[in-house]
């Protein structure tokens, strides 16, 4: 180590012709392990009889066939497994060839090729970012099926956007959070993985809320963590202190961040309303005394935007559990800017108010976005009712009268999709008589950029 002067890419290290190199050796009688560690690469440590079965080695899948083979080799007298070895995997910034396929063993005597893993097969896996206005229609499309069957398999309840729309959304450099770029995985060109950060702006501009999608036959290889190295330096050059993603309980995203050192922040549950199979009478809410319903489509009229602004801000008052989420400062400006945003990119909105009849002034709202191309089902967006006029029915009033006009002129429409906090009682209360139902629950997740820098900082590509 002192004659290295701890420089990782010493030649000592760095394989003549590039590429990953993996090794084993008696960590007891060696230390290279020690090495290694010190050096921030990538290893793992195992047992003789733990490596050799993981080598898939016919002449040690009996039981029993390790230990004498091992006993022959280790003459030092110390029990076999007090030993560990240690197999370790580096790849030079120049790497250029593709690693020679591993061959198997058959017979002892030659040393184990202990890369020779079941999950970690020779990949040629590069990542680079995704420009999706110039992508090939392939790359596209091979996008979009890789998010339509991970969805489904983790959300098997979620609607499927039809293809041009979900396309639209994927060449729009600006989501309606805020600038959205994108990185691809590929091996040997064929797109395996696909990633995307978003960068919300004012009070939400420290964080960046990303989503990892790799296909189910190349997980646990390493791909969604290389996806993430990619996209740190960007994350990190915006100036965010905070990532954050959304995982499902005990499916493999949850298992990766874990992995990764994420926490748990908050839990969401998604919730549907199929309007087929719910009787419209649920939504024949009687108006409450004193407030009047009234509703628009995109833009507030100008008497009300300033008190509809007001209302906006009581969703302060939802639950975020510990996320870093903070809520926007809503001000008559910035209804205005936020409706111009969501005709930039295409979406409709429609609101719902109940008016206080004697101030003349939103007391409280509900809103939905309906985005191009998909025609059968909708977003529910924020509703919320101000404080001093909660408990008087208005958050049920308006949702009901908005579910009345959404069926009286969408003939199309099947289904509306919300998330709710799952500790928010009230709008599950609110929701639960007009027919929403229960899908799944989602884990909000996020890690400090820094700690998250560390912890990769040490890892090596692992192909
Ligand atoms: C989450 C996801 C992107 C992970 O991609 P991946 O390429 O399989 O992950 P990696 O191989 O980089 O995993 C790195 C480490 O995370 C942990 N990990 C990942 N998936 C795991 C699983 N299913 N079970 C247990 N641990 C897991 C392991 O410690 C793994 O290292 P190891 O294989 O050496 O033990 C992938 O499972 C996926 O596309 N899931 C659906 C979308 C999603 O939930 N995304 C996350 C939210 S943004």
């Amino acid at each position: 180590m002192t004659v290295i002067d701890n420089d990782p890419m010493t030649r000592l290290f760095v394989g003549p012709r590039g590429g990953r190199i993996s090794t084993a050796a008696l960590r007891d009688a060696s230390h290279w392990d020690e090495a290694v560690v010190d050096l921030g690469y990538e290893h793992r440590v195992r047992t003789v009889a733990e490596a050799l079965r993981a080598a898939r080695i016919p002449a040690f899948d009996t039981p029993g066939a390790v230990q004498p083979f091992t006993q022959q080799v280790l003459s030092h007298g110390r029990g076999l497994f007090g030993f560990g070895l240690i197999t370790i995997t580096w790849e030079p910034t120049a790497c250029a060839g593709r690693p020679p396929a591993a061959q198997p063993l058959t017979a002892l005597g030659r040393r184990p090729a202990l890369e020779v893993k079941e999950r970690n097969v020779v990949m040629s896996l590069e990542t680079a970012p995704f420009a999706a206005e110039h992508a090939s229609s392939d790359e596209l499309r091979a996008w979009y099926e890789l998010a339509v069957t991970s969805t489904a398999a983790d959300y098997p309840s979620s609607p499927v956007p039809p293809y041009d729309s979900y396309v639209q959304q994927l060449r729009q450099s600006t989501s309606y959070l805020g600038l959205q770029r994108l990185w691809v995985a590929r091996d040997s060109g064929r797109l395996i993985g696909t990633a995307s950060a978003v960068f919300p702006t004012d009070e939400n501009s420290e964080r960046a809320i990303i989503s990892v999608r790799v296909s189910a036959q190349y997980r646990r290889r390493g791909v969604g963590t290389r996806l993430l190295q990619t996209m740190l330096p960007e994350i990190h050059e915006r100036g965010c202190r905070r990532i954050a993603g959304q995982t499902k309980a005990s499916a493999d995203g949850e298992k990766w961040t874990n992995a990764l050192g994420f926490r748990a922040v908050a839990q969401r549950a998604s919730h549907h309303l199929d309007i087929k199979s719910v009787d419209p009478a649920r939504w024949q809410v009687p108006p409450t005394p004193g407030f009047r319903i009234q509703k628009w489509v995109d833009t507030a009229p100008d008497d009300l935007v300033q008190s509809f602004a007001r209302a906006r801000n009581a969703i302060a008052d939802s639950p975020t559990g510990e996320t870093s989420y903070r809520h926007p400062d809503w001000t008559a400006e910035r209804v205005r800017q936020y409706e111009t945003r969501m005709r930039e990119i295409g979406e409709t909105h429609r609101y719902v108010v109940a008016v206080d009849e004697r101030s003349g002034a939103v007391a409280g709202f509900t809103e939905i976005a309906i985005i191009p191309r998909q025609s059968s089902f909708c977003h529910q967006e924020d509703t919320a009712v101000l404080p001093e006029f909660r408990g008087l029915g208005l958050g049920r009033a308006v949702k009901a009268a908005m579910m009345r006009w959404l069926t009286a002129d969408l003939p199309h429409l099947e289904q509306v999709h919300t998330m709710t906090a799952s500790d928010n009682l009230h709008m599950i209360r609110v929701n639960a008589p007009l027919g929403y139902v229960t899908d799944h629950v989602v884990s909000s997740v996020e890690s400090e950029v820094g700690a998250l820098e560390a912890r990769l900082a040490g890892l090596r590509p692992r192909s």
